[in-house]
């Protein structure tokens, strides 16, 4: 074998180890974030859906909220119930779209339960948005603007991956749809980066009541910029020519996950635990 092929092949070599290494990152993170975010439908479930079968409304309450139940509020009260109760079905179906099982398998599936998952999407924007502006529904101005621009998020990345998708522009219907995904996780993301900071600076420094503290501000935001941030550089790694692009991403990704372990079994233990009972 002369120097240029033994090269290459090295080079090969070390490309596939990369991107194996880039992958299991990937799937170590998704299989985290799964087993968090279906702690967070358990909890959704177990409480709001117990509670709204039983036809108990003011037992919504029982868990710590800004605005729950409020007496003689009928549409107030409709759109939380909506809104709380499609919040399950959106974190299962994000799930359920992402696993390449079904795409492969079941693509009818996957086409059906994206047009579902796109519309239960926007309703859970609009009645975000229509919670926090109509029926002020927020601790403080700024946590308001930072869950109204995921929101907009949310609407505008949807209706691309969806374009995408009806275009048949399958390349950048996975890139948009990543990014839908991420975005529409950002409450999950917040619960979990609340957490993990309370956890790692012993007890939440630069954090108040009102979520306008400077660590408040920086995770409000972050909760979907930094999600975002992270899936940007997954997504540039493999075409990247910077030396160890794809392993220092895959790093990142591991560093990621081990956050979210933190944050979900903080989350877990201080925030949803009662209420999974
Ligand atoms: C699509 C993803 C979303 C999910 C899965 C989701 C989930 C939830 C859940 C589970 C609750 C009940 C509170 C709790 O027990 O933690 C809630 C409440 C609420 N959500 Fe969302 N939400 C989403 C998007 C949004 C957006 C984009 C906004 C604002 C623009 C928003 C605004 C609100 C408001 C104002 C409440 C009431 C909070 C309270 O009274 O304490 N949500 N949401």
């Amino acid at each position: 074998m002369d120097a240029n092929a033994s090269s290459g092949l090295a080079k090969t070599k070390i490309t596939s180890a990369d991107n194996a290494v880039l992958r299991r990152s990937a799937v170590t993170w998704f299989v985290v974030a799964a087993l968090g975010q279906l702690a967070f439908v358990w909890m959704i479930l177990a409480h709001y859906g117990a509670k709204t079968l039983a036809g108990n409304f003011v037992g919504w309450n029982d868990k710590p909220l800004i605005k729950g139940y409020v007496s003689g509020d009928t549409i107030g009260n409709i759109t939380f119930a909506v809104h709380v109760l499609l919040a399950a079905l959106v974190t299962t179906g994000g799930l359920l779209q992402l696993a390449p099982a079904i795409r492969t398998h079941a693509p009818m599936l996957h086409r059906w339960g994206g047009r579902l998952f796109f519309s239960i999407a926007i309703v859970m924007a609009l009645s975000g948005l229509w919670l926090t502006w109509v029926r002020y529904t927020y601790l403080s101005l700024v946590s308001g603007l930072a869950v109204s621009l995921d929101g907009a998020l949310i609407l505008s990345f949807t209706t691309i991956a969806w374009r995408c998708a009806v275009k048949r522009d399958f390349a950048a219907h996975r890139r948009w749809a990543l990014r839908a995904f991420m975005v529409v996780n950002g409450v999950w993301f917040l619960r979990i980066g609340m957490m993990a900071w309370v956890l790692l600076s012993g007890g939440g420094l630069g954090m108040n009541d009102s979520l306008s503290g400077p660590a408040d501000i920086v995770i409000q935001f972050g909760a979907y910029l930094v999600p975002l941030m992270v899936l940007e550089a997954y997504l540039r790694a493999p075409a990247s020519r910077m030396r160890h692009a794809k392993r220092m991403i895959a790093v990142l990704i591991f560093l990621a996950a081990t956050i979210t372990v933190l944050g979900v079994c903080g989350a877990v233990a201080f925030m949803w635990w009662p209420y999974m009972r």
